[in-house]
Protein backbone atom coordinates (compact mmCIF):
# COMPACT_ATOMS: atom_id res chain seq x y z
CA UNK A 1 0.00 0.00 0.00
CA UNK A 2 1.94 3.00 -1.16
CA UNK A 3 1.41 5.87 1.36
CA UNK A 4 3.47 8.69 0.27
CA UNK A 5 6.28 9.33 -2.12
CA UNK A 6 8.85 7.71 0.65
CA UNK A 7 6.81 5.69 3.10
CA UNK A 8 5.46 2.08 1.68
CA UNK A 9 3.20 -0.20 4.09
CA UNK A 10 3.48 -4.25 3.86
CA UNK A 11 1.01 -6.18 5.25
CA UNK A 12 2.82 -9.07 7.39
CA UNK A 13 -0.13 -9.62 9.98
CA UNK A 14 -3.81 -9.48 8.90
CA UNK A 15 -6.77 -8.37 10.69
CA UNK A 16 -8.30 -12.21 10.47
CA UNK A 17 -5.15 -13.60 11.79
CA UNK A 18 -4.49 -11.37 14.18
CA UNK A 19 -8.73 -12.14 15.18
CA UNK A 20 -7.69 -15.43 15.81
CA UNK A 21 -4.60 -15.36 17.43
CA UNK A 22 -6.65 -13.50 20.47
CA UNK A 23 -8.95 -15.98 20.66
CA UNK A 24 -6.40 -18.24 21.09
CA UNK A 25 -4.29 -16.03 23.79
CA UNK A 26 -7.80 -14.91 25.37
CA UNK A 27 -8.74 -18.46 25.94
CA UNK A 28 -4.90 -18.99 28.10
CA UNK A 29 -5.71 -16.11 29.61
CA UNK A 30 -9.39 -17.12 30.63
CA UNK A 31 -7.91 -20.81 31.95
CA UNK A 32 -5.27 -18.93 34.53
CA UNK A 33 -6.83 -15.79 35.85
CA UNK A 34 -10.77 -16.33 35.02
CA UNK A 35 -11.02 -16.93 39.58
CA UNK A 36 -9.46 -13.65 40.18
CA UNK A 37 -9.89 -10.31 40.54
CA UNK A 38 -8.00 -8.50 37.39
CA UNK A 39 -7.45 -5.36 36.33
CA UNK A 40 -6.26 -5.46 32.56
CA UNK A 41 -4.17 -2.61 32.32
CA UNK A 42 -3.67 -0.91 29.14
CA UNK A 43 -0.26 0.42 28.50
CA UNK A 44 -0.86 3.83 26.02
CA UNK A 45 -0.96 4.72 23.42
CA UNK A 46 0.25 1.48 21.55
CA UNK A 47 -1.88 -1.27 22.89
CA UNK A 48 -4.98 0.62 22.63
CA UNK A 49 -6.64 -0.87 19.85
CA UNK A 50 -5.33 -4.60 21.00
CA UNK A 51 -6.41 -3.82 24.49
CA UNK A 52 -9.70 -3.40 23.08
CA UNK A 53 -10.21 -6.14 21.53
CA UNK A 54 -8.68 -8.83 24.16
CA UNK A 55 -10.90 -7.59 27.06
CA UNK A 56 -13.67 -8.18 25.33
CA UNK A 57 -12.75 -11.77 24.50
CA UNK A 58 -11.67 -12.01 28.66
CA UNK A 59 -14.76 -14.24 30.42
CA UNK A 60 -13.33 -12.91 34.32
CA UNK A 61 -15.67 -11.75 36.06
CA UNK A 62 -14.12 -9.50 38.07
CA UNK A 63 -12.60 -7.61 35.42
CA UNK A 64 -11.86 -3.86 35.59
CA UNK A 65 -9.73 -1.68 33.27
CA UNK A 66 -6.78 0.91 33.27
CA UNK A 67 -4.77 2.28 31.68
CA UNK A 68 -1.07 3.86 31.86
CA UNK A 69 0.39 6.13 29.69
CA UNK A 70 4.03 5.25 28.80
CA UNK A 71 6.09 7.40 26.17
CA UNK A 72 9.61 6.19 25.19
CA UNK A 73 9.96 7.42 21.40
CA UNK A 74 10.39 10.87 20.00
CA UNK A 75 9.12 11.51 16.31
CA UNK A 76 10.58 8.94 15.00
CA UNK A 77 11.84 4.87 14.98
CA UNK A 78 14.29 5.23 17.05
CA UNK A 79 13.36 4.93 20.80
CA UNK A 80 14.98 7.79 22.92
CA UNK A 81 15.71 5.47 25.40
CA UNK A 82 14.05 7.63 27.97
CA UNK A 83 10.90 6.39 29.74
CA UNK A 84 8.33 9.35 30.50
CA UNK A 85 4.70 8.33 32.39
CA UNK A 86 2.59 10.03 30.72
CA UNK A 87 -0.27 8.57 32.77
CA UNK A 88 -0.67 6.63 35.79
CA UNK A 89 -3.43 4.26 37.38
CA UNK A 90 -6.51 5.39 38.79
CA UNK A 91 -8.27 2.04 40.34
CA UNK A 92 -7.11 0.86 43.50
CA UNK A 93 -4.73 -2.31 43.18
CA UNK A 94 -4.94 -3.72 46.06
CA UNK A 95 -5.27 -7.50 46.38
CA UNK A 96 -6.17 -7.20 42.40
CA UNK A 97 -4.22 -9.27 39.73
CA UNK A 98 -2.58 -6.93 36.89
CA UNK A 99 -2.40 -8.14 33.60
CA UNK A 100 -0.47 -5.67 31.77
CA UNK A 101 -1.20 -5.23 27.82
CA UNK A 102 1.25 -4.09 25.71
CA UNK A 103 1.89 -3.74 22.36
CA UNK A 104 5.50 -4.38 21.77
CA UNK A 105 8.25 -5.99 23.70
CA UNK A 106 11.79 -4.77 21.67
CA UNK A 107 14.60 -4.03 24.30
CA UNK A 108 12.51 -4.89 27.14
CA UNK A 109 13.53 -1.45 28.90
CA UNK A 110 10.60 -0.18 29.06
CA UNK A 111 8.88 -3.16 30.41
CA UNK A 112 11.48 -3.67 32.71
CA UNK A 113 10.53 -0.26 34.18
CA UNK A 114 7.13 -0.34 34.65
CA UNK A 115 7.43 -3.99 36.19
CA UNK A 116 9.75 -2.90 38.71
CA UNK A 117 7.45 0.38 39.05
CA UNK A 118 4.27 -2.23 39.29
CA UNK A 119 6.09 -4.31 42.04
CA UNK A 120 5.86 -2.01 44.70
CA UNK A 121 2.37 -1.76 44.47
CA UNK A 122 0.86 -4.34 47.14
CA UNK A 123 -1.23 -6.81 44.50
CA UNK A 124 -1.58 -10.36 44.23
CA UNK A 125 0.02 -10.67 40.99
CA UNK A 126 1.37 -9.33 37.60
CA UNK A 127 1.55 -10.69 33.87
CA UNK A 128 1.97 -9.14 31.25
CA UNK A 129 0.70 -10.06 27.77
CA UNK A 130 2.23 -8.43 24.31
CA UNK A 131 1.02 -8.54 20.92
CA UNK A 132 4.35 -8.42 19.48
CA UNK A 133 7.69 -10.18 21.16
CA UNK A 134 10.82 -8.47 19.22
CA UNK A 135 12.53 -11.29 21.09
CA UNK A 136 15.69 -11.02 19.29
CA UNK A 137 16.35 -7.51 19.53
CA UNK A 138 15.96 -7.74 23.83
CA UNK A 139 18.37 -5.72 26.39
CA UNK A 140 16.85 -7.04 29.54
CA UNK A 141 15.23 -9.68 30.41
CA UNK A 142 11.61 -9.72 31.13
CA UNK A 143 9.10 -12.96 31.55
CA UNK A 144 6.41 -12.45 28.86
CA UNK A 145 3.09 -14.77 30.05
CA UNK A 146 1.66 -14.40 27.11
CA UNK A 147 2.45 -13.19 23.35
CA UNK A 148 0.32 -13.36 20.31
CA UNK A 149 2.96 -12.87 17.66
CA UNK A 150 7.17 -13.02 17.53
CA UNK A 151 8.55 -10.42 15.01
CA UNK A 152 12.12 -9.79 14.93
CA UNK A 153 12.79 -7.56 12.06
CA UNK A 154 11.14 -4.50 10.67
CA UNK A 155 9.77 -1.37 12.39
CA UNK A 156 5.77 -2.28 12.43
CA UNK A 157 2.69 0.02 12.20
CA UNK A 158 -0.96 -0.66 12.24
CA UNK A 159 -3.27 -1.64 14.73
CA UNK A 160 -2.26 0.73 17.04
CA UNK A 161 0.84 0.70 16.11
CA UNK A 162 2.30 4.03 15.24
CA UNK A 163 5.12 5.94 13.51
CA UNK A 164 5.19 9.45 14.35
CA UNK A 165 2.01 8.93 15.72
CA UNK A 166 0.92 7.60 11.96
CA UNK A 167 -0.86 4.95 10.83
CA UNK A 168 -2.56 3.36 14.65
CA UNK A 169 -5.84 3.22 12.68
CA UNK A 170 -4.98 0.53 10.49
CA UNK A 171 -6.62 -2.89 11.02
CA UNK A 172 -3.83 -4.65 10.33
CA UNK A 173 0.30 -4.76 11.06
CA UNK A 174 2.40 -3.72 8.50
CA UNK A 175 6.38 -3.10 8.07
CA UNK A 176 6.97 0.35 6.90
CA UNK A 177 9.59 0.78 4.23
CA UNK A 178 10.74 3.38 2.24
P1 LIG B 1 11.36 -1.26 24.44
O1 LIG B 1 12.60 -1.11 23.57
O2 LIG B 1 11.06 -2.71 24.75
O3 LIG B 1 11.44 -0.40 25.65
O4 LIG B 1 10.14 -0.77 23.54
C1 LIG B 1 9.53 0.45 23.74
C2 LIG B 1 8.33 0.68 22.89
O5 LIG B 1 8.78 1.00 21.61
C3 LIG B 1 7.32 -0.41 22.65
O6 LIG B 1 6.41 -0.57 23.68
C4 LIG B 1 6.61 0.12 21.43
O7 LIG B 1 5.59 1.02 21.80
C5 LIG B 1 7.71 0.86 20.72
N1 LIG B 1 8.17 0.09 19.55
C6 LIG B 1 9.14 -0.83 19.47
N2 LIG B 1 9.24 -1.32 18.23
C7 LIG B 1 8.28 -0.68 17.50
C8 LIG B 1 7.83 -0.78 16.14
O8 LIG B 1 8.34 -1.59 15.32
N3 LIG B 1 6.82 0.02 15.78
C9 LIG B 1 6.20 0.89 16.64
N4 LIG B 1 6.56 1.00 17.92
C10 LIG B 1 7.60 0.22 18.35
MG1 LIG C 1 4.49 0.43 23.88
Amino acid sequence: MPNSQEERLVELIGPERIAQRLREVAGQINSHLSGQRVIAVCVLKGAVIFFADLVRLLQIKELQLDFIGLSSYGAGQVSSGQITITRWLSCDVTGAWILLVEDIVDSGRSMSELLAKLAQLPVAGVSLCTLIDKQGRRECAINIDYSCFQLNSGFLVGYGLDCAEKYRQLPGIYELTH
